[in-house]
């Protein structure tokens, strides 16, 4: 075990947090907990919304949600777990099942409230909080998952019930556009990707995407996608930009279908005009991440699937600053990952 750990904490650089390198003793697990030596880890866009949301105090703070790892030691009353094991955290480590409660909420999420995240060598862990890698995948590839792939889980399984017959819209390329296109792909499902790139949307459509839209030359990419499905309207649509694309999504949904209200990328003041869900007897979800079951149901499907996450880039863990960076600019396609090794 070591004695070190290598680590990065949020300090206060003028208008905005930094990822800021150093070192701190290696942890020690208490009773129910686990040392877990970090393999990898992924970056979100709500990472980088941490960096600039200074009215929480998060100096000193481990940064980021996400990660996998292996299994160092064990704490007092752990039986599940042993040295050597291969586990992810999960993105809120109190939501083991059933149904979300606001407790579960901030100060306990990892690497956003005031709860130590993963982008140390060495992090302890609720053995509770755990679920299993899966066989076929990389340390660096499971660590895509905890936040970006649970979200669109949670959004088109648990919730949606997404079924083969059935049509699915994503919105941009990122990390939880490429999980939404290759768990639906998997399931059967016929699959619209938007993006502002054309070359991204060559490479959604390598990945199996049934039609594509692009975004900057076709604002009105509501109109294509009812086109694409014969005037009906897309059965689940996860709706990541906010207030620029919450319209268009509500006016492309099918009767009886489900957006999933997911994501921020243009804002947080969404208001959009809800009226036309009533005549279509739609649905909006609110989702956010998953639970610890929904975790282990969507690590099932990864492994019966052999689903590999769609890593664009990794970073040697002395890059992580350049990580960040990457992910700000957006052209990325699907899942930045940082690399320990
Ligand atoms: N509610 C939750 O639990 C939850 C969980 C995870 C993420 N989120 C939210 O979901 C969003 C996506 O997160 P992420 O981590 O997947 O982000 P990301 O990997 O950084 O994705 C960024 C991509 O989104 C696309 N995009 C940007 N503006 C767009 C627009 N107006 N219309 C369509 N696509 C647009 C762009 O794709 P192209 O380059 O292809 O255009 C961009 O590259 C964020 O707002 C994040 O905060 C919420």
């Amino acid at each position: 075990m070591t004695s070190n750990s290598r680590s990065y904490s949020l300090k206060k650089t003028g208008a905005a947090f930094a990822p800021t390198r150093g070192e701190r003793a290696a942890p020690a697990p208490g009773p129910g907990q686990v040392l877990l030596s970090v393999g990898a880890a992924s970056l979100n866009y709500r990472d980088l919304l941490v960096l600039q949301d200074t009215q929480n105090n998060r100096e000193g703070l481990i940064p980021l949600s996400d990660c996998a790892g292996t299994v160092e030691a064990v704490g007092a009353g752990v039986t599940r777990w042993k040295a050597g094991d291969r586990v992810s955290p999960n993105f809120f480590p109190d939501w083991h099942g059933g149904a979300f409660t606001m407790s579960y909420h901030q100060a306990r999420v990892l690497g956003g409230g005031q709860t130590d995240g993963v982008l140390s060598d060495t992090i302890v862990v609720d053995a509770a909080s755990l679920v299993e890698v899966a066989a076929h995948l990389s340390l660096a590839e499971a660590a895509a998952l905890p936040c970006a792939g649970l979200t669109a889980w949670q959004a088109l399984f648990e919730r949606g019930r997404l079924q083969a017959s059935e049509t699915v819209l994503v919105q941009g390329t990122g990390g939880v556009a490429m999980f939404g296109l290759q768990l639906a792909h998997a399931q059967g499902a016929r699959v619209i990707v938007t993006s502002s790139s054309d070359a991204k949307l060559e490479r959604a459509r390598a990945m199996g995407a049934w039609q594509t839209i692009n975004y900057r030359t076709q604002p009105d990419w509501d109109k294509a996608a009812l086109d694409y499905t014969g005037g009906r309207g897309v059965d689940h649509i996860l709706e990541l930009g906010g207030p620029d694309t919450c319209d268009r999504s509500i006016a492309a949904i099918a009767p009886a279908g489900r957006i999933a209200q997911i994501g921020v990328l243009t804002g947080f003041d969404m208001q959009p005009n809800i009226r036309p869900l009533m005549f279509k007897n739609a649905s909006i979800n609110g989702i956010l991440v998953g639970s610890v079951e929904h975790f282990e149901r969507l690590n099932r499907f990864v492994e019966e699937h052999r689903i590999h996450p769609v890593i664009d880039r990794q970073f040697a863990f002395d890059e992580a600053p350049a990580a960040y960076q990457y992910l700000k600019e957006a052209g990325h396609f699907g899942k930045v990952v940082i690399d320990f090794s």
